[in-house]
């Protein structure tokens, strides 16, 4: 491992050869604002918000994505860095309406924090309307093109983590836009999840809540025996989001769309809550005693009639670890069978 050496605002500081100055600095304790940047993507370099000057260079480099090298002196903060950063943010909002009080982001906002941050108070450049269609690549999520600052984060996201290549880019400038391929779109979310600001929301639970007024609990997504880790967004004990984590668990923030979309049936009508009974063909509600003591008579007739062999018992990749264990020890020690299966393969 080759190590350099350099100074960030003035602190010594040392790094692996191939860190970006970004990297170095956030490892330094060293705060450099970010838009596009995403700690598990590659360098975008779109927002240019990351500028920092160097020392003996004519023009400040983008910390994202310069690599660290000997003996350079950076400085992250100055009077000038503060206006070009001031400018690219009045520029992305070129196209951006201020409409905080109605998105849904707002409150985890990467945008607002750095509008807030760098004073902007009033939207000083104007551009045409761009016509885009707004219709996403999957109906589950809602794009708000307005909102849409070309940060690229989505597409990069889309390639780079799930390899679906369902985005990309039309057009360049002022005019650029979201392409989309609905026919590679695995509906996983991913894109919605890395996007910095408001343009990408999920049309399950739209305006349902705000991150600020829920309640985030932390768990297994049960949808497979992946294990995924999650946050189910609860509010007034109704589960209203689902988001990933960055950097817990083997899925590292990412979920498929069952786990991050799958969540309404926990507060569905439809589910069963009783025990149903099939009698004179029809199933009818009935109590746990009536049910299990018929499940038992039953298993014990047909045991004693036809062997135990005669069971077999289908669990549920759905259930967890703990549940198919011993349901697997209930088919073997109790009913004395090995003939115990699951629905993967069914
Ligand atoms: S994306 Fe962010 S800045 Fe834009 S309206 Fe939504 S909360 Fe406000
Ligand atoms: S939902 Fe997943 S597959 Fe579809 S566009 Fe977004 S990242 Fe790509
Ligand atoms: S939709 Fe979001 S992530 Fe994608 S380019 Fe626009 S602002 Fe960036
Ligand atoms: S964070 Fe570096 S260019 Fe966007």
């Amino acid at each position: 491992m080759s190590i350099v050496r350099l100074k960030i605002d003035g602190k010594e500081i040392t790094s692996e050869k191939n860190t970006t100055i970004l990297q170095a600095a956030t490892n330094a304790g060293i705060k450099i604002p970010t838009l596009c940047y995403h700690e598990r993507l590659n360098p975008i370099g779109s927002c240019r918000l990351c500028v920092v000057e160097i020392a003996g260079y004519d023009e400040p480099v983008t910390a994202c994505n310069t690599p660290v090298l000997e003996g350079i002196e950076v400085v992250t903060n100055s009077d000038s860095l503060y206006r070009m950063r001031q400018e690219s943010l009045k520029l992305l909002l070129v196209h951006h309406p201020l409409d905080c009080p109605i998105c849904d982001k707002a409150g985890e906002c990467t945008l607002q924090d750095l509008v807030f941050e760098y004073g902007i108070q009033i939207e000083n450049y104007k551009a045409p309307e761009k016509p885009v269609e707004a219709v996403y690549a999957t109906p589950l999520i809602k794009y708000w093109p307005d909102r849409c600052v070309m940060c690229l984060r989505c597409v990069t996201a889309c390639r780079e983590i799930k390899a679906a290549h369902a985005l990309d880019v039309a057009k360049t400038g002022g005019t650029a836009n979201l392409v989309f391929h609905p026919d590679r779109c695995v509906s996983c979310g991913e894109c919605m999840q890395l996007c910095p600001v408001g343009a990408l929301t999920e049309n399950v639970s739209r305006m349902k809540s705000r991150s600020f007024i829920v309640n985030k609990v932390p768990t297994t997504c049960t949808y497979c025996g992946c294990g995924c880790q999650m946050e189910l967004h609860v509010l007034n004990n109704q589960v209203v989001n689902v988001t990933g984590k960055n950097d817990i668990g083997v899925n590292h923030g990412s979920l498929c769309v069952k786990g991050r979309f799958g969540y309404e049936f926990i507060a569905s009508d439809q589910r069963l809550t009783k025990p149903l009974v099939k009698r004179n063909g029809k199933f009818e509600e009935a109590g746990w005693d009536e049910a299990l003591n018929l499940v038992a008579k039953r298993f014990s007739q047909i045991k004693n009639e036809n062997g135990p062999d005669a069971i077999g018992g289908f669990a549920s990749a759905r259930c967890t670890n703990e549940d198919n264990f011993i349901f697997q020890k209930f088919m073997r020690a109790v009913i004395g069978t090995n003939n115990v299966d699951h629905c993967a393969r069914l």
